[in-house]
């Protein structure tokens, strides 16, 4: 098993910057998420670390080796780092059978014929493979196939598994299936991971922490607790949950109000000090709450008017069967409700909005970064 380090790590290609300065720091065992919108830099750091891509500055570390330093001239190919990678589009060979598929990396790597019919066996056993093992990757589902591109990349007892969008091609049931699996099987194996994905979904489920990542910048490393709870910026805010934070515009006022213009209400004792602390008081700020801390007044519990509540006016309902997704407007402010199912609103009606205000985020003006 072994830690994953990188630091300092750049990426150009040619004048455009992929990867800028990214500090990570995976831990032995660790189920570690990549997570950011396409184009933000994940495959490229996943391949810096399997060595199918060699960082401009900086070190990576796999275990206490250190596997790419281009000031030192160091560079550990891809076949001696010890790694095993599933990609989106994992190749199987069609000719052969599951049980040679599997078998293939061992093969290559000449271990004795009795070891490898015992790894096989024994991954086919973990991945529920057993009964497969003759067919043809044509004749397997397109969840089996991906186990066993899987049971591949397992067989050989890697120190690391890189994983680039694995469970993309699969259908949403499979999808969550697979999901599942895949987190019992990285516990039941300790295996250190790195999991590439843009679906919040599957890094809020499968990871033990998540790195968010936008343009190249490490955004946030947190536990999914930590990043849905305390986002450290907008973007990682408005990134994970769905439907997305509410970001409004406000001025937090000299006597303790986050000031819309429409409406106003009142912060908690404790969220001005911070504000008075930072000298936000009387200025510009970005007011985050999620959809589901605000609640239709009829099903709330503390509803003060002109403290935590507002009277909005509902443009849209969207009727998820357990949850209603209100959009709402109180003038030109407008924001999205997770309203419970029970909740009797009607579109073009008003409805008394109250705000759960322990669950608010207040984010700098400029920079976006979160002051709570
Ligand atoms: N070989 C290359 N030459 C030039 N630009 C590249 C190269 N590889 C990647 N890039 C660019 O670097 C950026 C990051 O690419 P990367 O593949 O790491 O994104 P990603 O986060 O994996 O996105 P996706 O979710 O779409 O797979 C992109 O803007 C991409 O166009
Ligand atoms: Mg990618």
């Amino acid at each position: 098993m072994a830690e994953v380090k990188l630091i300092n790590v750049w990426k150009q290609f040619g004048e455009f910057t992929a990867v800028k300065d990214m500090n990570l720091h995976v831990k032995d065992g660790e189920f570690m998420i990549l997570l950011g919108p396409s184009g933000c830099g994940k495959t490229t750091t996943l391949r810096m670390i399997a060595g199918l891509e060699e960082p401009s500055r900086g070190q990576v570390y796999i275990g206490d080796t250190l596997v790419a330093d281009p000031e030192k001239g160091v560079f550990v190919p891809p076949k001696d780092r010890d790694i095993a990678m599933v990609f989106q589009s994992y190749a199987l060979y069609p000719h052969m059978t599951v049980y040679d598929n599997i078998a293939f990396p061992l093969k290559l790597r000449k271990v004795p014929k009795a070891e490898i019919d015992e790894r096989v066996r024994e991954v086919a056993e973990m991945l529920g493979l057993t009964e497969l093992m003759k067919r043809k990757p044509r004749e397997l589902s397109g969840g089996q196939r991906q186990r066993v591109a899987l049971g591949r990349a397992i067989v050989r007892k890697p120190h690391v598994f890189l994983m680039d969008e694995p469970l993309s091609n699969l259908d949403a049931k499979l999808r969550v299936k697979m999901r599942a699996e895949l987190k019992r099987l990285q516990k039941q194996l300790g295996v250190t991971t790195i999991y590439v994905t843009h679906d919040q979904v599957e890094a809020m489920t499968m990871g033990d922490r998540i790195a968010v990542i936008n343009q190249g910048v490490l955004q946030q490393v947190g536990t999914p607790d930590e990043v849905y709870n305390r986002p450290a910026n907008t973007f990682v805010a408005g990134f994970i949950g769905a439907p997305p934070m509410n970001f409004i515009d406000a001025t937090i006022t000299e006597d303790g109000f986050a000031d819309f213009g429409e409406f106003r209400l009142k912060l908690l004792p404790d969220q001005v000090e911070v504000l008075r602390d930072r000298g936000l008081l009387g200025k510009e700020v970005i007011f985050g709450i999620r959809p589901e801390d605000l609640y239709d007044a009829m099903f709330a519990q503390v509803k003060i008017p002109g403290e935590n509540m507002a009277r909005a006016m509902v443009e849209i309902i969207e009727n998820l069967g357990n949850e209603k997704i209100v959009h709402l407007s109180v003038g030109e402010v407008t924001f999205l409700g997770a309203f419970r199912s029970e909740s009797r609103v009607v579109e073009g009606q008003e409805v008394d909005v109250v705000f759960d205000m322990r669950k608010i985020h207040i984010f700098e003006k400029g920079s976006g970064k979160a002051v709570f």
